[in-house]
């Protein structure tokens, strides 16, 4: 598995958008919403590094794709969701891929009446996006490729990773033996 991102270079990333959201915000409090599970690794971290009055939520997303005839559905699971009625809204999710899931949870808040409503990630991939959607905080823009760790899953294992790797076919292979794998992660490691 080759590393794309070292856990190093993404703590210092948040650290600087840390400091990008001061900027913008001074003192004013403000509310982090993640999306379950992918931006917990990214909430935990940037949330150590912001000294404003900060509170957090999270909230769960599923998407059906639907095929051409049918539209994607999102679907905002109930009970989680937390009141942001006239609060300042930074929205966090791990990537920025089609945008379907950020564009359907931003339409969701604002039917909250947020203060104001912002949108942070850590990762945006390349040539992806099918809707419109400019994020006010982004990490790393990446290449299209499938990546692993840092919140994100191969078939929801391996979000705990401290750092980003590439899932390419051959670590795709590796992947059905957890043995394999193991070592594949072991030398991304290595190798830096
Ligand atoms: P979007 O709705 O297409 O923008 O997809 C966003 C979601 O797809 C993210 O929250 C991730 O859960 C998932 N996703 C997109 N690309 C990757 C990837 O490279 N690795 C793991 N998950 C991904
Ligand atoms: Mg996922």
């Amino acid at each position: 598995m080759q590393m794309l991102i070292t856990a190093e270079k993404i703590q210092h990333r948040i650290e600087e958008m840390a400091h990008e959201i001061a900027l913008d915000y001074g003192s004013e409090p403000i509310t982090l919403i993640g999306i379950l599970n992918g931006s917990l690794m990214f909430m935990a971290d940037l949330l150590r590094e912001l000294k404003m009055p900060t509170r957090i939520g999270f909230l769960r997303a599923s998407s059906y794709r639907g095929t051409t005839t049918r539209p994607s559905h999102l679907e905002i699971l109930p009970g989680l969701v937390p009141d942001v009625r006239g609060r300042h809204v930074i929205l966090l999710d791990d990537i920025l891929d089609t945008a379907r899931t950020l564009t359907g949870v931003v339409d969701f808040l604002r039917g909250q009446e947020p203060a104001s409503l912002k949108v942070g990630v850590l990762l945006r991939k390349r040539g992806r996006q099918e809707l419109p959607l400019e994020p006010n905080y982004t990490g790393f823009e990446i290449p299209d490729l499938f990546v692993i760790g840092y919140g994100l899953d191969y078939n929801d294992d391996y979000r705990q990773l401290p750092f980003i790797g590439v899932m390419d076919e051959a670590t795709i292979q590796k992947a059905t033996t957890p043995e394999l794998m193991t070592e594949a992660i072991l030398e991304a490691v290595m190798e830096t």
